[in-house]
């Protein structure tokens, strides 16, 4: 089975001869792009999808959320906006929440945001567990995650609940919990910050993860300086995720090593910390994602359009570096080759926008610009 796309007004492919170009036509052999070229030259196929001269891009990759939980804290969003700061703390009334669901309820909730994702044009989507913090919760949010993505994090330790002390958890979320959690997940998280887990902590968490066959990834300098993103760099991470807070050493270390940078801008939106320096990170050399972070407490936003409008507006990006932070970033940031571009090989994960440029997409913050969204070739 064949498509080609025709009509495209312009098309973001990230070849890295003609990373945005105009007059090109793509076809889709059944779940993979097969052909990019002039659009006077497009080779024959079964069906034809006229774009009518909008863009063409490749589906978001949204390296980073928290899509399984239950509860709702607008009330905390909304005692921030009136001056109060924000705390890791409120966690537990998510895992509080999240605990009494039950894995129906639970598997609806994420699947109804998943949708949401999708609907905005997010193609591939990490989902880390985090709200359970007991060994039975987290194997359930990893199992529903699971039936979402092949992209899942074990996020034991995002904070130590209320009944255990933190030696006690650390054994626990290194233990038994690592155990019964590994063989649905993929990744393994750590949220390393005053009040979640400390260097030797979290360390001791992501070496154990690693011993079990996972791949680390870390939450690091989100509300303040801080060793996360050294330990990120010194155990070859793949990402290290929020850097709101870096050190010059902290950014030299991320280019040294290649660890990429997430960059989650409705964090800073939602907890009114100051906006990642993006430009700072681009200009020593180092790779950059976007991703939403979606999660009740901190960044309760499923698009990312808006991320990359707000990585425009308030971290220095031009809208075409946002836009590859938020494709092709985030699939560096998940060591995956085969999304976040549309060069042939690419698996068929593409937006048609109702737009004739992608710089509409913060041009136009706010405006549902996603017109058709396929993955893997098919409409999603
Ligand atoms: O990525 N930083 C830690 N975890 C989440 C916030 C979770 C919450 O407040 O519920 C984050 O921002
Ligand atoms: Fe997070």
């Amino acid at each position: 089975m064949s498509t080609a796309i025709t009509g495209i007004g312009e098309l973001v492919s990230w070849d890295p001869e003609r990373p945005v170009r105009s007059d090109a036509a793509l076809v889709i052999e059944d779940d993979v792009v097969a052909w990019v070229g002039d659009a006077s030259q497009v080779p024959a196929a079964d069906e034809v999808i006229d774009a009518a001269g909008a863009a063409v891009i490749p589906g978001f990759v949204d390296s980073h959320t928290h899509l399984v939980f239950a509860g709702d804290r607008s009330a905390e969003f909304a005692a921030r906006m009136a001056g109060e700061p924000y705390v890791a703390g409120g966690i537990r009334t998510t895992v509080a929440a999240t605990r009494a669901a039950g894995a129906a309820e639970l598997t609806r909730l994420a699947s109804a945001r998943m949708a949401e994702l999708r609907g905005q044009g997010t193609t591939t989507a990490e989902i880390k567990s985090g709200y359970g913090l007991d060994v039975a919760t987290e194997e359930l949010l990893l199992q529903v995650a699971g039936t979402l993505t092949e992209e899942t994090t074990y996020l034991g330790a995002h904070v130590v609940p209320p009944e255990l002390s933190a030696s006690e958890y650390v054994e626990l979320v290194t233990g038994e919990m690592l155990t019964r959690c590994a063989p649905h997940a993929k990744w393994v998280d750590v949220f390393c910050e005053t009040g979640a887990f400390d260097a030797d902590q979290a360390r001791a968490v992501l070496t154990a993860g690693m011993a079990a066959g996972l791949s680390p990834r870390i939450h690091a300098n989100q509300l303040g300086y801080g060793p996360g993103v050294q330990l990120a760099c010194e155990l070859g991470a793949a990402a290290a995720d929020h850097c709101t807070y870096l050190s010059d050493a902290d950014v030299a270390a991320l280019a040294e090593t290649g660890v990429v940078a997430g960059l989650l801008p409705g964090v800073e939106f939602s907890t009114r910390h100051p906006y990642p320096d993006a430009r700072r990170l681009l200009d020593a050399g180092v790779r950059i994602s976007i991703a939403t972070d979606c999660n009740p407490g901190t960044s309760y936003t499923s698009s990312m359009p808006f991320c990359i409008a707000l990585a425009v507006r308030d971290m220095g990006l031009t809208p075409t570096e946002a836009l590859r932070a938020a494709t092709e970033g985030g699939a560096v940031s998940l060591r995956r080759t085969d999304v976040g571009h549309l060069r042939p090989g690419a698996r068929a994960d593409l937006v048609i926008l109702d737009a004739p440029s992608h710089v509409h997409l913060s041009y136009r913050p706010g405006v549902p610009l996603v017109r058709q969204v396929l993955i893997g070739g098919r409409v999603g």
